[in-house]
């Protein structure tokens, strides 16, 4: 059995992480999506919001291959953990190359059984990230477009909790 990881901050997770999930889980037998520690963002939801948006995502999209989960440690330990063979990360552009380049050639110093699959993200998708997303539900915009239906609302709730994420 072929499993795989797809590591991130999924803060929240998008329609491009979707299209990653959706691809990945057509190669590999078995994926974990993995909301892992990303020393250098300050993150808006939290771990657990984090993965149950992410489940309800992959439920919504009826995939069964899948499954959203957390991990307080290095990727390279919850690989070995979970006996995947492989990592998988979305690429946009030149700026996401870089950074994945790096970040493959430490994984695979830290677990060298582990091979890191870039997926190139589809035209469609390349403008959408996280940050976007956060940045227009700090402004009361409609993300509708950006991410998953099932998580509109769990997204709009969390901003309307809180009085401003405005500086
Ligand atoms: O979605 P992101 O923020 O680009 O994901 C980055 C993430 C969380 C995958 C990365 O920061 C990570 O792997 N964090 C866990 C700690 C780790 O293993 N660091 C070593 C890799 S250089």
């Amino acid at each position: 059995m072929k499993i795989a990881v797809i590591p991130g901050s999924f803060d929240p997770i998008t329609n491009a992480h979707c299209d990653i999930i959706s691809r990945a889980t057509k190669i590999f037998d078995f994926v974990h999506v993995c909301v892992l520690t990303n020393v250098n963002k300050k993150t808006m939801f939290t771990s657990e919001q984090r993965v149950d948006m992410i489940q309800k995502v992959i439920d919504s999209m009826g995939i069964s291959n899948c499954k959203a989960t957390s991990y307080e440690g290095l990727l390279s330990e919850f690989t070995k953990k979970v006996s995947a063979v492989a990592t998988i990360r979305g690429i946009r552009n030149i700026s996401d190359y870089e950074a994945e380049t790096a970040m493959a050639d430490i994984n695979f110093r830290l677990n060298n059984a582990l091979e890191t699959i870039i997926l190139l993200s589809r035209p469609e998708f390349r403008a959408i990230s996280s940050s976007v997303v956060r940045e227009i539900s700090a402004f009361g915009g409609d993300v509708s477009e950006f991410v998953p239906s099932i998580i509109v609302d769990d997204i709009k709730a969390h901003y309307n909790r809180k009085e401003s994420f405005l500086p």
